[in-house]
């Protein structure tokens, strides 16, 4: 594993297992919860945020707070920045005052080239435009192995707005390496431009035929904050077209799984019925966003 974890070129197959492993591995003995263990009291680790976020900035801070770190939630609205101040000055000013560990979320695809220029701190991408997400996507692959033996039996099936998705970018990433069967990428082709002639996978713009015999259902929401165009599909089209509900999943394997990487706009791409189901794993991979995180801050600090 590399220093940082800006995408998957960071990571071995070897890699990607052991940080599921590790993560499982920190699940206290009812596997309720995560066990706190004061592994890093002496590292100091801070959040830049500059696109909002539940999930990836709390599940960090959680994670940081049971490996007895020290999390400093940076308010960007608050700071220098809004005074002029670049984001690579406020980055060496937070390594010059002893910060260990960044986790930064950009707009842009910006990240990768930053990180260059920092000898003392470490980073993680958590979120890069719609270019990548490699935390989300190896809590994703946590969740799969859970319920699916080998990724390389999977028939995975992911529909939604696929163009604007980093979650969609790093999976892709990440499966090339642990292995997959079939791949099928299904949606609207106003927004699946970059998937009509994927040389991974099938484009499918039946929603019934993509699902068809699928193993793993992903479902991505529409991505506004992104669209520099209005979609030329109105909202109750797109939802008689693409939801996912208990009907369109009917001719899905009986042991699919369906996963979410959230938030969900839940009655667009997803029916409220649907994340009920048995099979539906959203709330295991929020869970499971935790322990991923605690491994991939205690395999990057083994690395410092
Ligand atoms: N999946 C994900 O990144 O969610 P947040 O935007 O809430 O962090």
């Amino acid at each position: 594993m590399s220093k940082n974890l800006i995408n998957f070129s960071d990571l071995t197959k070897k890699d990607i297992y052991n940080l599921i492993e590790l993560a499982n591995n920190f699940k206290s003995e009812d596997s309720l919860d995560y066990r706190n263990e004061n592994l890093f009291p002496d590292k100091k680790i801070a959040s830049i945020f500059c696109e909002p976020s539940t999930r990836t900035k709390l599940s960090f801070e959680i994670a940081a707070h049971n490996l007895g770190a020290k999390f400093i939630d940076f308010d960007l609205s608050n700071s220098s920045m809004n005074k002029g101040e670049t984001l690579q000055d406020t980055l060496e000013a937070m390594e010059m005052m002893g910060v260990n560990l960044c986790i930064l979320r950009h707009t842009e695809s910006v990240i990768h080239d930053l990180v260059k220029d920092f000898s003392n701190m470490q980073f993680v991408n958590a979120g890069e435009g719609s270019i990548s997400h490699p935390t989300q996507t190896l809590i994703d692959l946590m969740t799969i192995h859970e319920s699916k033996e080998n990724f390389d039996k999977l028939n995975i099936t992911i529909v939604g707005d696929l163009d604007h998705s980093r979650v969609v970018s790093s999976f892709i990433e990440a499966i090339e390496i642990v292995g997959y069967k079939s791949i099928t990428f299904c949606g609207h082709p106003d927004l699946c431009k970059n998937f009509i002639d994927s040389s991974i996978g099938n484009f499918e713009s039946e929603l019934e035929t993509a699902l068809q015999d699928a193993d793993v259902v992903m479902a991505l929401r529409i991505q506004n904050e992104r669209l520099s165009e209005k979609l030329s599909i109105g909202a109750q089209d797109y939802i008689d077209r693409y939801q996912v509900n208990i009907d369109s999943l009917q001719v899905a394997d009986p042991d699919m799984i369906l996963l979410h990487p959230g938030p969900v706009n839940f009655g667009i791409e997803l029916c409220k019925e649907a994340s009920k189901l048995e099979n539906c794993k959203i709330r295991n991979q929020i869970f499971n966003g935790v322990g991923m995180r605690m491994a991939v801050l205690t395999k990057l600090f083994s690395q410092a």
